[in-house]
């Protein structure tokens, strides 16, 4: 294989297009919706601790392996693997690591999207004031209504799937990079607001204790597997979007800078966020564990009391729904690089195949909250199944493999060269990390639930 080259897909027009796309990816729902309502059910400090160790010694070392695998191989992630596991003379099974990202990503997107769709429905409340004056009881009344109707649902969901294929039919330079532009700081100023916001309910103090005083007696097996399950989710790693992002990466570029930064900046927003909702919830006696309705029954009260708070109500929403955006086009984007590097088909086309098919399943996550709600599988709804399946399992595992690829099976040689540290203690570091601790760690969380631990 050259080391020159190039992607076929087009490549970042510059380092900044590369952060702003995979910042995009990582920066989404995770952050916003599912960090702060895992976080409650978690029991708050200990859970965020463990997060935030997931971060940096499991997700960090992941992240600048899969940047790495995906500017090496230069194609969609099943191709990118068998080619690099060709290289290193090993098993041309790897590929089927690329399988389990794209499979991965579809899950994902299909409930996401549902998600994402809540997100717009509540662009349109807010713009028509629903939020105004309105208490705790209201804003939950509200959110319940939605969860209660499969068409208004099916209606939203359908038009972020559509939105979603439009942009991704587009292309890289095209579609992906312009989305993300203006969303980074255009979100972080919101959130800041919403942070002063929490400083004026009077129970700040009580928000911030929840999130950052650890109590280690609350967590469990399941609260490590969730927390380690999410580093993954909100960094994007384990289906390979990081990876397809990192074959259109320039070669001049330093990967584990950019990761770190990327890295940073996600998890500042989940941080924000979960600073801004958790007095919100304290001040108006919500419960901490409300689950996946919780941000949109907790900021609705402080758009509804706060100055200008009509105009932050419209702007956090569309910013959380373009946040969303910038991620779902990552969800599907391995899928339809591999549709038009193996089918011949364009983009287009694979466009509309994987947006319907993933449509199709969505619906199952709608049901999941009214119709079907009684219907369970282990125990779950299939919402429930889907996020625990995807999260807790296939991400997990993997990271693991593409762990133990980067740590064990490429060739040091090889690596290295794709890294191209300014210092070789740094390459040392990541090395380490990703051949002992990051796959060790995975490992021990599963053999904790699995309960042999
Ligand atoms: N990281 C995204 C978020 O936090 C979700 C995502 C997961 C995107 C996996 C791509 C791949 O919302």
């Amino acid at each position: 294989m050259t080391q020159t080259k190039k992607s076929i897909h087009g490549e970042w027009s510059s380092r900044l297009a590369f952060i702003l796309a995979a910042t995009g990816s990582a920066v989404g729902l995770g952050n916003i919706w599912k960090f702060p309502y895992i976080a409650g059910e978690n029991g708050g400090g200990a859970f965020v601790i463990v997060y935030l160790l997931c971060i940096l010694l499991i997700g960090l070392p992941i992240m600048i392996a899969e940047t790495l695998i995906g500017r090496r191989g230069r194609q969609s992630p099943i191709n990118t693997m068998s080619d690099l596991a060709d290289e290193a003379n090993a098993d041309p099974k790897w590929h089927y690591v690329g399988w389990l990202g794209v499979i991965s990503g579809f899950l994902i997107l299909s409930y996401y999207s549902v998600v994402a769709g809540w997100g717009i429905a509540y662009v349109f409340k807010a713009f028509l004031g629903g939020f105004s004056g309105a208490d705790g009881t209201t804003i939950k009344d509200t959110f319940s209504s939605l969860m209660s109707s499969p068409l208004q649902q099916i209606f939203w969901h359908s038009i972020f799937m559509l939105v979603t294929m439009l942009v991704v039919s587009r292309g890289v330079a095209g579609g992906l990079e312009k989305a993300v532009r203006f969303l980074m700081p255009g979100l972080f100023v919101i959130l800041m607001l919403l942070v002063a916001y929490a400083m004026t309910t009077g129970s700040y103090q009580q928000g911030i204790n929840f999130l950052f005083n650890p109590d280690f007696s609350k967590i469990t097996g399941q609260a490590v597997l969730t927390a380690m399950g999410h580093a993954f989710f909100t960094l994007s790693l384990g289906i390979g979007a990081i990876m397809v992002y990192g074959s259109y990466l320039p070669n001049s570029i330093s990967i584990t800078r950019t990761s770190i930064l990327i890295a940073g900046a996600d998890t500042a927003v989940a941080l924000l966020a979960g600073i801004a909702i958790f007095p919100i919830v304290f001040a108006n006696n919500l419960e901490v564990a409300a689950g996946p309705g919780l941000i949109f029954q907790t900021l609705p009260i402080a758009f509804g009391n706060m100055t200008g708070g009509w105009l932050f109500g419209i702007l956090f929403f569309v910013l959380l729904v373009f946040a969303a955006l910038s991620s779902s086009i990552s969800l599907i984007e391995p899928a339809v690089a591999w549709l038009v590097e193996n089918k011949e088909i364009d983009r287009k086309k694979a466009c509309v195949w994987a947006g319907l098919a993933t449509w199709v399943v969505g619906l199952g996550t709608v049901f999941s909250f009214n119709v079907w709600s009684d219907f369970k599988i282990f125990d779950r709804t299939i919402f429930d199944l889907l996020d625990y399946l995807t999260a807790n399992l296939l991400l997990p595992i993997g990271g693991f493999c593409v762990a133990v690829f980067a740590g064990w099976i490429m060739k040091p040689d090889d690596s290295e060269h794709e890294l191209r540290s300014s210092k070789p203690i740094h390459y040392q570091i990541w090395r380490f990390l990703v051949r002992y601790v990051s796959p060790a760690a995975v490992f021990l969380v599963f053999l904790n639930v699995v309960g042999v631990l």
